[in-house]
């Protein structure tokens, strides 16, 4: 009977230390001290038994019940202290300032040519791309710059090989896009090119936008009006507008483009070298042996076109003095706009 005793103790003890909710506690102490349990029914049969031997056990059975009770409460406790510790360590501070969340946001360059293609677009044109390793029929001889021209010079170029070389304007797709198209055409095209030049003001990479317009009776007066509106749109309607006589081998006559300083009014400053104004693109009117080219006829249809650097325009818009930095991707600099 001691023994009966014993392995109710044992088998209580053993299974309340691994008991683990708050639930299965209250099951134990039903299973194990409840009127239907072992040590229940055993202390029924006390009565029966005799006097000495019922003091005996009678102790004895009283023992194991406080043990278990004992167990429990102790195993209750356990349980209850570990909560406490897991919802202790996922407690949060709202004191705290919240996480630092902040968006990613598109490259000033890329906001100034979205910008470029939306204020175009307004006014009819279409947007047109080219590859940006083309073929020196493009980017030059069929722009009126055959082999051993002079004003290949200021172009110094990536040649891949002989014949094929990374763009160094976006010009060539004046080319292509006339090939494949019958005037009217009104497009503009910008893109990346790519000069072998390095210093506060070139890079290596660098974009443009090309602008092509050809029809009958298209006069320079169209440029400059186009001109004017684009600059006008992208850097403020307080700019002033100039056109000075250049040279371009596929214009003629060519223009160069000028803006007013933006840095200083006009009244003259570092940026500008003291003039006021600040030159932005090389522009004209196609030159009639550029559209024979083509296959049009230059007798029955006239046109003009451009080239602006994007990157400047980005410059001053966002009054960034290095070009080299719009490139680095460094996020110090990158997270400013
Ligand atoms: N492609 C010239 C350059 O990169 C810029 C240019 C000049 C483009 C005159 C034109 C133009 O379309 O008509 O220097």
């Amino acid at each position: 009977m001691a023994e009966d005793l014993q392995d109710i103790r044992q088998q209580a003890l053993s299974q309340i230390s691994l008991l683990s909710s708050p639930d299965e506690i209250e099951e134990a102490r039903v299973k194990y001290l409840g009127r239907k349990s072992a040590l229940t029914l055993f202390l029924r049969t006390l009565g029966s038994m005799d006097p000495a031997t019922r003091s005996q056990m009678g102790a004895a059975a009283n023992q194991v019940k406080n043990d278990i009770e004992q167990s429990i409460a102790q195993r209750e406790q356990e349980l209850s202290e570990s909560l406490y510790a897991g919802l202790e360590n996922d407690r949060v501070d709202m004191t705290l300032p919240a996480a630092d969340d902040r968006l990613g946001h598109l490259h000033p360059i890329t906001r100034t040519w979205m910008l470029i293609e939306d204020i175009f677009q307004r006014i009819g044109f279409e947007v047109a791309s080219g590859p940006e390793v083309e073929w020196d029929k493009y980017n030059f001889e069929l722009l009126n710059m055959p082999k051993e021209h002079p004003a290949r010079d200021t172009q110094d170029t990536f040649y891949l090989t002989g014949e094929i070389l990374l763009r160094t304007q976006t010009s060539p797709v004046q080319i292509r896009h006339m090939e494949s198209h019958t005037p009217p055409v009104r497009i503009i095209a910008p893109g990346r090119v790519y000069r072998r030049d390095y210093d506060m003001t070139h890079t290596p990479m660098f974009h443009q936008f090309e602008g092509l317009v050809v029809a009958e009776g298209i006069t320079l007066q169209d440029l400059k009006g186009t001109c004017s509106y684009a600059m006008k749109n992208l850097l403020g309607e307080a700019t002033n507008v100039r056109f000075r006589p250049h040279h371009f081998p596929f214009t003629e006559p060519s223009l160069e483009v000028d803006v007013s300083c933006n840095i200083c009014q006009g009244q003259g400053c570092r940026t500008c070298k003291q003039t006021g104004w600040l030159e932005m693109a090389g522009a004209g009117m196609v030159h009639p042996q550029v559209l024979r080219n083509v296959g049009y006829d230059p007798e029955k249809v006239s046109g003009f076109a451009f080239g602006f650097g994007i990157d400047r325009i980005a410059m001053m818009r966002y009054g960034i003095s290095d070009l080299r930095m719009m490139f680095e991707n460094d996020m110090r600099f990158l997270k400013q706009f």
